[in-house]
């Protein structure tokens, strides 16, 4: 069954048929150095290990690993997925490719998908990732997710891995950066925000990705609760997977609206960023609109949101970085 279609991916449930396939997957020598033997030598073991695990998984918990193909022609190229491990509290994205098809943004495609996935279809606030201490490349797509590092830990007393996680908060009631444990922070925010390179920072740069969203029906106690919960002022409000308004906190802190459901008091029509535009753009919109969020949509799909206070807290660190004049 499909779970995701991407721009050049369809990410199906796994089923037996796929043994083939897993067998040499899981002989890849990438996978057995980086995620470990898991003994699967003959088509049958293969069998065993996707109807104990993935199949296993799906039917438990309602999550686990997605066979991800080429939707052009449907070639299987590797498997991503989220995971309910016993050894980790929280569930865990997962993500292998054959070699063939590594180096062309396929895992990240996939792994973004099933990231939104996780959080606006199954409602999962935390997603933690595991890795060996040197695959750099699962460590790079891990940043590039948005994943942060958090801490070294041992798995069942097997070998040192590194945890990461990604928090599905909207917005950060300090910003950014603070979303990160001291001292470490994310590589998009210190490549360019902390330069004084301004006129270089994008929209993406700045913007909180996968944020949380209602629904048209959502009730608008249940949308305070929501923003009250991860820190945030505004919810942009999606409907067939578009967005259809943006509410805010001030909407919805009416007493007359405590009755009313979150498409009744939301705004329409509001103005959006793309995530390659200029943030001195984005800013702009928001002054000239009058607005205090712009949604960022890529190819019509919400991707994130920026708000003025991500605007001001670029400002902020760049006077900081400014020497004053003497
Ligand atoms: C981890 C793994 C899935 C990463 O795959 P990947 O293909 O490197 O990851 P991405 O999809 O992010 O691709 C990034 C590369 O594609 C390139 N690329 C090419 N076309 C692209 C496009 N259209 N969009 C984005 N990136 C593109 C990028 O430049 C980047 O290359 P670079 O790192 O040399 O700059 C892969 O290495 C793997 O399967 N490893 C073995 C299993 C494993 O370790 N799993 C993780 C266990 S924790």
């Amino acid at each position: 069954m499909t779970v995701l279609q991407t721009e050049r991916l369809t990410l199906r449930w796994l089923c037996a048929d796929d043994a083939p396939f897993i067998l040499d997957l899981l002989n890849d020598p990438s996978w057995l150095r980086f995620v470990g033997d898991k003994g699967v030598r003959t088509l049958q073991d293969a069998r065993d290990y996707i109807e104990k695990g993935p199949v296993a998984m799906v039917r438990d918990h309602g999550i686990g690993l997605h066979m991800t193909e080429l939707t052009d022609g449907r070639v299987p190229i590797g498997i991503c997925g989220l995971i309910k491990r016993d050894s980790l509290p929280d569930v865990d994205l997962g993500f292998a490719l054959l070699p063939t098809y590594r180096g062309r943004g396929y895992a990240f495609e996939a792994a973004q998908a099933t990231l939104r996935y996780g959080i606006h279809e199954r409602g999962l606030r935390r997603i933690v990732a595991i890795t060996s201490l040197d695959n750099d490349r699962s460590i790079k797509l891990l940043e590039k997710l948005g994943f942060v590092f958090e801490r070294t830990i041992q798995v069942a007393g097997g070998e040192d891995l590194r945890l990461f996680a990604y928090q599905a908060s909207s917005i950060w009631p300090d910003g950014p950066l603070r979303r990160c444990p001291t001292g470490v922070r994310p590589t998009s925010v210190q490549s360019g925000l902390m330069s004084n390179a301004l006129p270089s920072v994008t929209v993406q740069q700045v913007m909180t990705p996968h944020p949380v969203t209602a629904a048209l029906d959502t009730p608008v106690p249940d949308a305070i609760e929501l923003m009250e919960q991860v820190g945030c002022r505004h919810l942009p409000v999606v409907a067939g997977g578009e967005l259809v308004g943006v509410v805010s906190k001030k909407a919805v802190s009416c007493e007359c609206a405590q009755h009313r459901q979150v498409g009744e008091v939301m705004s329409s029509d509001v103005p959006t960023a793309k995530p390659g535009d200029a943030i001195e753009q984005a800013a702009a919109t928001m002054a000239l609109s009058k607005v205090d969020c712009l949604p960022v949509l890529e190819g019509g799909q919400l991707v994130g949101i920026i708000t003025t206070y991500d605007v001001l807290d670029l400002l902020c660190r760049r006077a900081r970085q400014t020497p004053r004049p003497v």
